[in-house]
């Protein structure tokens, strides 16, 4: 007998999916509906223990409609873009059976049953940080393995990409190629895993989450804006990226931190004057992202090779890459020196993720804070000015695993009985 509303089991799945931060970017649709990207595109999945996304799905006969709630918050699921993600994985489920809970659900169920879906960011929602391609990732992943869908994780990671382009490199661990494809229906524009999380583990990672007051473009229209208005964009869709790609993935295969860095920089740099070269201009990039840069590109240079990589998405934060531990320290100290926080700051809350970094600074407290000696490439300069506050905080993390099922039940965001969120 098939599911009907007078049966009162609830069928649930949870899992968490990482965030990720491209070193090649993504900025130009060919096709807005399907999200087909007009170049290819590589990233580096995060270390999903300081940046993810937790997503419980369920399913159940007694559910009235499609529901989601996202941090708490119920919000509508009327939008294209969850819509194509929901009809897509539907369209896939296949029948699952469990004589024992006496749930038995045939293909043709999936069409009427509806699904509850919570998700949950470990991270600040709005501090402007990738959420979208975790989150879409995440209930993709989340709800192929509730309606056992059989399909591979490239297949996933082309639906995923129908809910934020970026979405689909989070389908996969370490470092991640989102193939841009010929096919006109998509099926070809895929995220493949170029390597995985422990090919390059030595690399430590450092977000200045940049304090914001403006309201910023979204990456959704701002490169409608780019791709109608930027000659540079066509220039570098067509000329520089294919190129920068095939170096890239040969700078990562062979761990090669120099070109990395050399690379990563560049890219970040001309995402950004793309935006410049937008009418009207995009300015993601505030007074505080362009001193982080210039501080990277003095001690880089001081030190006569890359210590450091930085890249910057659709806002002011900075994701840099140091290419070891003890870089990642002096890093830190550098930071931490230009970028004190305000007095009454809790030192615990201003650095986050893996705070075991600041043991290696010898920073325990906020006297050790404003301690630091000035960084050795400015002793022939005036001290670059301090700037207090600029940075709301740091998180530290690394590159990471891809999507994990949490198979324990006490993890799961929505309620057993009812469905409903915790
Ligand atoms: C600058 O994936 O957020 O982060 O596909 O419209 O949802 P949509 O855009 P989104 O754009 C990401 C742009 C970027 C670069 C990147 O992640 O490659």
């Amino acid at each position: 007998m098939a599911a009907d509303s007078s049966q009162k089991w609830i069928l649930m799945t949870t899992a968490q999916t990482p965030t990720n931060i491209a070193v090649i970017k993504y900025w130009g649709k060919r096709d807005e509906a399907l999200i087909l990207a007009v170049n290819d595109s590589i990233s580096v999945t995060l270390d999903p223990q300081h940046l993810c996304t937790t997503t419980t799905v369920a399913v159940s006969p007694m559910f009235q409609s499609d529901r989601m709630w996202l941090n708490g918050k119920e919000i509508s699921l009327s939008g294209g873009r969850y819509q194509n993600c929901l009809r897509e994985i539907r369209s896939r489920a296949s029948k699952i059976e469990d004589e024992k809970k006496g749930i038995k659900i045939t293909k043709k169920d999936w069409e009427k049953l509806h699904v509850h879906i919570a998700s949950y960011n470990n991270f600040p929602t709005a501090a402007g940080l990738a959420s979208s391609a975790a989150g879409f990732a995440c209930l993709v992943f989340s709800l192929a393995k509730l309606m056992n869908v059989q399909e591979d994780q490239g297949k996933l990671s082309a639906i995923a990409r129908q809910g934020s382009g970026s979405a689909c490199r989070s389908l996969y661990g370490g470092f991640v190629k989102w193939v841009m494809g010929n096919e006109e229906n998509g099926s070809d524009s895929i995220a493949v895993q170029l390597q995985d999380e422990k090919h390059w583990d030595e690399l430590v990672i450092i977000i200045a989450v940049v304090s914001s007051r403006q309201k910023e473009t979204s990456s959704t229209s701002g490169m409608r804006d780019s791709v109608e208005t930027s000659l540079l964009l066509q220039h570098r869709a067509k000329e520089v990226v294919p190129k920068r790609i095939i170096e890239m993935e040969e700078a990562i295969k062979n761990r090669d931190f120099p070109s990395f860095a050399r690379l990563t920089c560049a890219d970040s740099n001309q995402f950004h004057a793309v935006c410049l070269d937008t009418s009207p201009p995009i300015f993601y990039m505030s007074d505080t992202s362009h001193r982080i840069i210039s501080c990277v590109e003095k001690w880089n240079r001081s030190e006569g090779t890359p210590q450091v990589a930085y890249t910057f998405d659709a806002g002011p934060n900075a994701v840099l890459i140091a290419r070891d531990r003890k870089v990642a320290a002096n890093l830190l100290q550098r930071l931490l020196y230009y970028f004190p926080p305000h007095s009454d700051t809790d030192l615990n809350s201003y650095v986050i993720g893996d705070k075991s970094i600041l043991g290696d600074v010898g920073v325990e407290e906020m006297k050790d804070v404003e301690a630091l000696p000035p960084p050795p490439e400015t002793k022939d300069q005036i001290p670059a000015q301090k700037q207090r506050g600029a940075v709301s905080y740091f998180i530290c993390t690394r590159p990471g695993k891809g999507p994990v099922l949490l198979s324990d039940e006490s993890q799961a965001l929505l309620n057993p009985e009812s469905g409903l969120p915790k």
